[in-house]
């Protein structure tokens, strides 16, 4: 029987030949099968050494082919994109000393925080190639979370403060360390660019079948014979394992006293309210290593948490309940849908899920034929679908749950868009949209308008329009403990004025939603145009 001892006697020793040989020589005479075991072992070692080092000598291989094939490029702005630019991390929290108005001695306090897209190193990135160009899209900036923190001294005086704070994804920290862009834009450009660039960011879903494949050829075998296996597959790795970066920059939310930033192309990132630092990915203990929506819902009455993600093979589209405590997933189901619908918002009542499967589909093959990943179809149908929390991959699909739109255009009855939002000049395609003001829909009273008989059904709308020059993100509603009305409560918003290039958190009491904000928090540097945001209540 293979025993510590000789191990010991002999590294103990003075011997002129080196500890490892002297051991092995003194097992070969000892007995066969541990001297094989420990051939293996030294063979095993010297592998994962060179698999190490030629592993490093091929990525810096492909990082200078990179480097010498692909010149990367910031994207301009427009002029009236300036409060697109991206800004740096203020450093620290700091403290807010000039509020116009008052904040209301009720509100709670708690943190609005913000989530949006932060381009690092300066801008969006395009990158040309003698395969042609690819660029990032408007919705890919890193994510940037702006904190504004509501705290009340002990002689109830508010004390308001600022920080802001980049979420570090694992692709952000490479990029950090690397000191420059190095992910190559693959969502929009010419195919054979936006094709090279997925391939050279990652080829580990090909490994991945190709390890899964091979696990089960060398199952049994030896161990040199799988390090040898695992060699090879490290050597062909390249550069960063994801076709694209995760930016965490759609949303942030709470769940069972954790704060998340997410968005689709990744599942969610911790962050320390606090001091907005970065704790760790959200895996839900491996079980979700899909994308994961940037908006949850919480079932009403339950505390638990509704999710999915979209993927570009079936299932396309995986619906999952996260446990109350939010430690474990409870329900994880793939429906039976026919195409990867965009899915971006999830309705969820006490009993159901109504699932939206609109004709904006994702298509990875559709680059093979130059046409973008993400379309909509025109011709195609839409669809809405009702199943119950708990349903079965069929739920979805069955006769009494689909409603089918007839119709694709959807009248926006009531509501005008031009009243809160601004899709620039006709000269200036594909700018970004910027939002002028804020719209309340009261569902239960009707629009006090008489002139037209086909309008006597309009719901009631309420308009909140900001100055000239001044745009909004990040809105959310900010409930009053024990309010007496559903809208009882306050909106608060980012506002950035171009004119003056100061940015402010309004205050608008909600039951007098066309009225002046009852305070304007002036924040100390420039907050750029974000998306969603939400408000923290402090726990007492
Ligand atoms: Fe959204």
């Amino acid at each position: 029987m293979y025993t510590l001892q000789p191990r010991v006697c002999i590294s103990s020793s003075r011997s002129s030949i080196s500890p490892k040989a002297a051991r092995l020589s003194h097992q070969k005479a000892s007995t066969g099968k541990p001297y094989f075991r420990e051939i293996q072992e030294h063979l095993s070692s010297k592998l994962g050494e060179a698999s190490n080092a030629m592993n490093s000598t091929y990525q810096q291989l492909l990082d200078s082919f990179v480097d010498h094939t692909f010149t990367f490029k910031c994207q301009p702005l427009r002029p009236t994109e300036s409060n697109f630019a991206p800004v740096d991390e203020i450093g620290e929290i700091t403290r807010v000393i000039e509020i116009e108005g008052e904040i209301p001695a009720d509100f709670p306090e708690g943190v609005y925080i913000r989530n949006g897209g932060n381009p690092l190193y300066g801008a969006l990135q395009s990158v040309s190639s003698i395969f042609g160009q690819s660029h990032n899209i408007w919705v890919e900036g890193e994510g940037m979370l702006h904190a504004v923190y509501f705290c009340k001294s002990n002689n109830s005086t508010w004390s308001i403060s600022y920080n802001n704070r980049y979420v570090q994804s694992e692709t952000f920290r490479i990029e950090k360390e690397r000191q420059k862009p190095c992910f190559l834009p693959m969502t929009d450009g010419n195919p054979p660019a936006m094709l090279i660039a997925s391939v050279l960011n990652t080829v580990w879903c090909l490994l991945l079948l190709l390890h899964r494949i091979s696990s089960v050829i060398f199952l049994g075998l030896s161990q040199t014979f799988w390090k040898c296996y695992m060699l090879t597959v490290e050597f062909v790795q390249l550069r960063f394992r994801k076709v694209m970066k995760s930016m965490s920059n759609t949303s942030v939310f709470e769940h069972a006293g954790r704060v998340y930033a997410a968005s689709e192309d990744d599942v969610p990132h911790e962050v320390d309210l606090h001091n907005l630092s970065t704790l760790g990915s959200w895996h839900l203990g491996g079980e979700w290593k899909l994308p994961f929506t940037a908006h949850p819902k919480v079932i009403p009455g339950s505390k638990e948490m509704v999710i999915f993600g979209i993927n570009a093979v079936q299932p396309f589209l995986t619906v999952g309940i996260i446990s109350e405590d939010g430690e474990k997933l409870k329900q994880k189901v793939g429906l039976k849908l026919d195409r990867c619908t965009y899915c971006h918002e999830i309705g969820v009542t006490g009993t159901y899920n109504i699932i939206i499967d609109s004709p904006l589909t994702l298509n990875p093959t559709r680059m093979l034929r130059g046409a973008p990943v993400l379309e909509f179809e025109e011709e195609s149908y839409s669809r809405i679908g009702v199943m119950p929390h708990y349903g079965d991959a069929d739920s979805n699909h069955s006769a009494h749950s689909i409603l089918s739109i007839a119709s694709r255009k959807v009248m926006s009855k009531g509501i005008s868009c031009t009243k809160f939002c601004d899709y620039g000049s006709k000269a200036e395609e594909h700018a970004r949209p910027k939002f002028i003001g804020f719209a309340k829909l009261c569902l239960e009273e009707k629009q006090n308008i008489a002139t037209k008989i086909d309008r006597e059904d309009l719901i009631k709308v309420e308009y909140h329009q900001l100055a000239k020059n001044q745009f909004c993100s990040g809105v959310t509603f900010v409930p009053k403990a024990a309010g007496a009305h559903e809208d009882d409560g306050w909106i608060v918003s980012f506002v950035h004025d171009e004119e003056t290039n100061i940015s402010k958190v309004h205050i608008i009491d909600a039951r007098n939603f066309e009225s002046e904000p009852i305070a304007k928090i002036i924040l100390p540097q420039r907050v750029p145009y974000g998306l969603h945001g939400a408000f923290i209540t402090k726990r007492t």
